[in-house]
């Protein structure tokens, strides 16, 4: 299965079986489809809100994975907001990946998915396009935790991947840590393209960015250092 840059670097993230994996807003379905065939879940679920599309990936599967059996994978029509996980006594292990679609609409979609399943322990692999900041600062406040994070440059973007876990992890920075590697080029002009964003929302009057600004600079002084 030939995956981009950005979904390929999921994939690799990915180190361990899932008794269930939900491929949510997975329109065509690539990654999920990729995680099925090499065998990283025992049940695969994707999720997307248009009809056309879960129906044509439901064919897709039928033909594309005549020797995976149908148990092993469902397709689910709905909003992502509104999961609810099936009810389960053995505690099944659970990754939900959100991939491709906004950051303020991913953190609608994760405190969704948490006020709908209350006291489940579950995994998210998250990678927003744009509105990083946000998405970190809302997800710490939820209590998530952090357990990997790393930056990957496809077609010119940069994307932030980051695996959470409602369980035990380290802190949330909103600003990334360890993901950071500034002895790589691409590192540093992320950085920059970032702190050029926030400065020129500054500059035309947005003053809550003020203290985004600051974190990102104490950032790039340690870039620099
Ligand atoms: C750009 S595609 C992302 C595909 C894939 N996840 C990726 O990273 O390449 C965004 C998909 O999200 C779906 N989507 C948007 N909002 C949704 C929601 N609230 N619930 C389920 N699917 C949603 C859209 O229908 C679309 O198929």
């Amino acid at each position: 299965m030939k995956l981009n840059p950005r979904l390929a670097h999921i994939d690799a993230m990915i180190d361990q079986t899932y008794d269930q994996i939900w491929d949510c807003c997975c329109d065509h379905g690539l990654l999920g489809r990729q995680l099925l065939q090499r065998g990283a879940v025992r049940q695969m679920h994707f999720v997307d809100v248009v009809p056309q599309l879960v129906d044509r990936l439901q064919q897709l599967l039928q033909q594309e994975q005549p020797d995976i059996a149908e148990q092993r994978w469902q397709t689910h029509c709905l909003d992502v907001a509104q999961l609810r996980l099936p009810a389960d006594t053995a505690s099944p292990s659970v990754l939900i990946i959100i991939a491709g679609v906004g950051g303020d609409l991913t953190i609608e979609l994760v405190q969704g998915i948490l006020a709908s399943n209350p006291g489940r322990s579950v995994e998210f692999m998250l990678c927003p396009v744009r509105q990083q900041y946000q998405l970190r600062t809302q997800l710490a406040s939820q209590g998530l935790a952090l357990l990997n994070e790393q930056l990957v440059q496809d077609n010119n973007l940069y994307y932030e991947i980051l695996h959470l876990t409602t369980g035990t992890g380290m802190p949330l920075s909103a600003v990334g840590d360890s993901m950071w590697d500034f002895s790589r080029e691409g590192d540093r002009d992320y950085l920059q393209r970032t702190l050029a964003h926030y400065r020129r929302m500054q500059r035309s009057g947005c003053s809550e960015v003020e203290r985004i600004v600051l974190q990102y600079e104490a950032l790039w002084l340690r870039c620099r250092a």
